[in-house]
């Protein structure tokens, strides 16, 4: 798994993707697109009209090889977009949407823009939500306004304004999003279009608002322009469209204009699992979905056809081209991960590439946080300029990285890319720190490949490991290390419950399932990925799984888009849900679960042990003992050992710590986080 490591046979045959392919008018240079991802990057009070980060972000991406960029979705209409997302329904976003345009064309890329409109789950408390017919689109969330035909028909010439806006910026082309349960797909399926008038009924009713827009765009552009559209190929949910329903519907709509390539994703917002599926995360296979443009393909031999997600993977995305089920492959989060990736691709430095691992956390777990876009693997997301910008340290310095979990090793391999001397040291027999632990659990595998690749990194650069060391305070020579990085985790305090022999750890329980029991009762106090994971790897191995939640939810930290396909795995491994409860004691051989609000108990039977997930504290013991010394050199403080979190802020101040040894105060500032409190620093 990964690109990194890429067997050699494989190797041989990366060539496929660096073929030449012509997309319409477009003469492209490789197989490769980079696919529409939301940053969110701009604000209201930026009028959502796209800033800075974005031009670097994309200018980036430009950079880094690839042929074809489409943008994140482009709003169309004030009912459309929500904070952080752009608005291109205005005259005044040309200007700096051109700016995007010119860094991606001085780059030698082309850009496409994806034009969209949310309908009835993206609008906001100004404006209200829009959609065909007046169904919420998730539990709880807003009715939306039953569109009338002359409102059907404004956003329809919303959409070709908005391609007009796009060419005069100097697009090479627009993407039309009829996919993703947006508006014109929520037209199409009758999942989520239950009107009666010429614009819903059969597959033709509801297909007509799409294709009216589809020739308005068409006619809005000039013939020299790409015009694609985007689609989702099956909804996944009961009473929406099918594979077949879809490409019939596709058939039509590809007479209604001058289309020039179609690209198939999948998946619907409207409540559940389909959701999941649309970003699938790593507990998905690569591939997962590569029928579908296979199937287009097939279709319509003479449409180009681009395939997206879980493609980022070497055997999947070569052999997709090589059989001709798709013309070119689309990939989102391996661009977020790593905007150099087809240079790397096509210069042969394969080892180079950092592979995403489809966590979800960083990139659109942000978004659903109503913030933008970062990423576990790459910390440079959004400050693309500043570390561009970032001057070389005055001098090399001699580092100490005590801990080899993911932030030493971000950070040795940061420092050590800045000119430093990097010696790394951890106790273990093994770098990686708890992500081994993460990596341990059942469809979590893939989750090594961050510590793998940062330890591979490591032995490239030079960074000098030792193994199997615990270093204490007093042998931290100030003669020796100019600076010294702690990155030394966090520990789990143990718990007691009042007539229970033992409470195991998540890391405990991992290694010792056969003492475990039949019925394992798991008590997540923190929602994350390690009680859940848990659960699911226990089931797995056949055990009774109760989670315990003191909150009103299960999981409550782990991205919604994962989110969506776990609790359903969960549930059908017979893993039991008790939320708002929690374990207060043992009593005659059952636990005794006490109601979080009302105090309420109840026994649960036949419990066989006890796993506590939760209550972690810093490793931070080293920190203190230098700070009390008054230790000469520059001191960080990183990762867990700064404070219990996750990989994400792990890795972030791994980077930043290395990119700030051996800068001068002030200028380190510059950096993402050094002017609030991600870690600590001495001196
Ligand atoms: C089961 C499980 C599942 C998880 N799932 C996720 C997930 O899905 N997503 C996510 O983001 N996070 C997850 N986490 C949390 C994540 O792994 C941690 O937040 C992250 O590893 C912290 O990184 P770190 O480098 O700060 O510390 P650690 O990974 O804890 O690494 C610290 C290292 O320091 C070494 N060390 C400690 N003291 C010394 C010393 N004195 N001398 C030398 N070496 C020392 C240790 O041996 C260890 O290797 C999970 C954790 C667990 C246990
Ligand atoms: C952070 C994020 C934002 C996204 N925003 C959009 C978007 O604006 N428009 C769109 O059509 N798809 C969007 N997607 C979906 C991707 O284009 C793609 O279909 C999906 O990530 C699966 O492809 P991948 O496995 O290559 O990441 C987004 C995905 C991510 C991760
Ligand atoms: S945050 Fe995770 S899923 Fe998102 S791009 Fe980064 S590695 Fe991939």
């Amino acid at each position: 798994m990964g690109w990194a490591r890429t067997e050699p046979r494989l190797r041989k045959r990366v060539s496929a993707l660096l073929q030449p392919f012509r997309l319409g008018t477009l003469e492209l240079p490789n197989r490769i697109v980079m696919a529409p991802h939301t940053t969110a990057f701009t604000s209201d009070a930026a009028a959502n009209l796209p800033t800075d980060r974005h031009v670097a972000y994309y200018r980036e991406r430009a950079r880094g090889g690839v042929g074809l960029i489409i943008t994140e979705g482009l709003h169309v209409h004030s009912t459309s977009f929500q904070a952080r997302e752009i608005d291109a329904s205005r005259d005044d976003a040309i200007p700096r949407l051109a700016e995007i345009v010119a860094a991606v064309h001085d780059e030698g890329a082309r850009l496409i823009g994806q034009i969209m409109h949310t309908g009835g789950h993206g609008g906001n408390l100004q404006t209200g939500w829009l959609a065909p017919s007046a169904i919420p689109w998730s539990t709880g969330a807003q009715i939306p306004h039953e569109l009338v035909p002359h409102e059907i028909a404004e956003i329809a010439h919303a959409f070709a304004a908005t391609a007009r806006r796009l060419e005069l910026a100097g697009f090479d082309g627009v993407e039309v999003h009829v996919g993703h349960g947006h508006l014109l797909h929520q037209f199409l399926s009758p999942a989520a279009n239950h009107r009666l008038d010429a614009y819903g009924g059969d597959a033709e009713g509801r297909a007509r608002a799409v294709g009216e827009t589809l020739k308005g765009v068409a006619e809005a552009l000039s013939p020299d322009k790409v015009l694609g559209i985007r689609v989702s190929a099956d909804d996944f949910l009961p009473g929406g469209l099918s594979l077949d329903d879809s490409l019939d519907i596709i058939d039509d709509l590809l007479g209604t204009a001058p289309i020039d390539y179609v690209h198939v994703s999948h998946s619907m917002y409207l409540e559940g699992y389909t959701l999941a599926t649309q970003i699938a995360d790593m507990s998905f296979p690569p591939g997962a979905f590569r029928q579908f443009p296979a199937a287009f393909k097939h279709r319509f031999p003479e449409t180009a056809v681009i395939a997206i997600c879980r493609l980022d993977d070497p055997g999947v995305a070569i052999s997709m081209i090589e059989e001709g089920a798709a013309d070119l492959i689309a990939m989102a989060r391996q661009f977020i991960t790593d905007p150099a990736f087809v240079a790397k691709l096509s210069s042969g430095e394969l080892e180079g590439i950092r592979s995403c691992i489809h966590c979800n956390q960083g990139c659109v777990g942000r978004l659903e946080a109503g913030s933008p876009i970062t990423c576990v693997v790459n910390p440079e997301v959004g400050y693309e300029a500043v570390f561009r910008s970032l001057s070389s340290p005055p001098r090399p310095e001699r580092v100490l990285v005590v801990g080899g979990g993911p932030a030493g090793l971000q950070c040795a391999v940061a420092a050590r890319a800045r000119g430093h001397a990097v010696r790394l040291v951890d106790a273990g027999d093994a770098l990686g720190g708890q992500v081994r632990h993460a990596a341990a659990l059942s469809g979590r595998e893939e989750f090594a490949l961050l510590v793998d690749e940062l330890a591979d990194a490591a032995a490239r650069s030079g960074v000098e490991v030792e193994l199997g060391r615990r270093i204490e305070a007093d042998e931290i020579d100030e003669e020796a290390w100019t600076a010294v990085a702690i990155a030394t985790g966090s520990r789990t305090e143990p718990v007691e419950i009042p007539g229970a022999a033992r409470v195991w750890t998540v890391v405990e329980a991992l290694s010792a399932l056969d003492h475990l029991g039949a019925h394992v009762l798991i008590w997540d106090r923190e929602g994350s990925w390690a009680a859940a994971g848990l659960a699911e790897h226990l089931a797995r191995a056949g055990k009774h799984v109760s989670i315990v939640s003191p909150a009103p939810a299960i999981a409550w930290g782990v991205s919604v888009y994962s989110k969506l396909a776990l609790l359903p795995r969960l549930a059908e491994l017979g893993v039991d849900f008790c939320t708002l409860e929690s374990p207060v004691r043992l009593e005659d051989g059952a636990v005794v679960l006490a109601h979080t609000i009302t105090g309420r108990e109840r026994r649960l039977e036949g419990v066989s042990s006890i796993v506590a997930a939760g209550g972690l504290s810093a490793e931070d013991s080293l920190f203190r003992e230098l700070a009390e010394r008054g230790y000469p050199g520059e001191v960080y403080l990183l990762g867990d050992a700064f404070a219990p979190r996750s990989a994400l802020e792990a890795v972030f101040d791994g980077k930043i710590a290395g990119a700030s040894i051996g800068v001068p105060e002030k200028a380190a500032t510059a950096l993402p986080g050094r002017r609030g409190h991600r870690f600590s620093r001495l001196r």
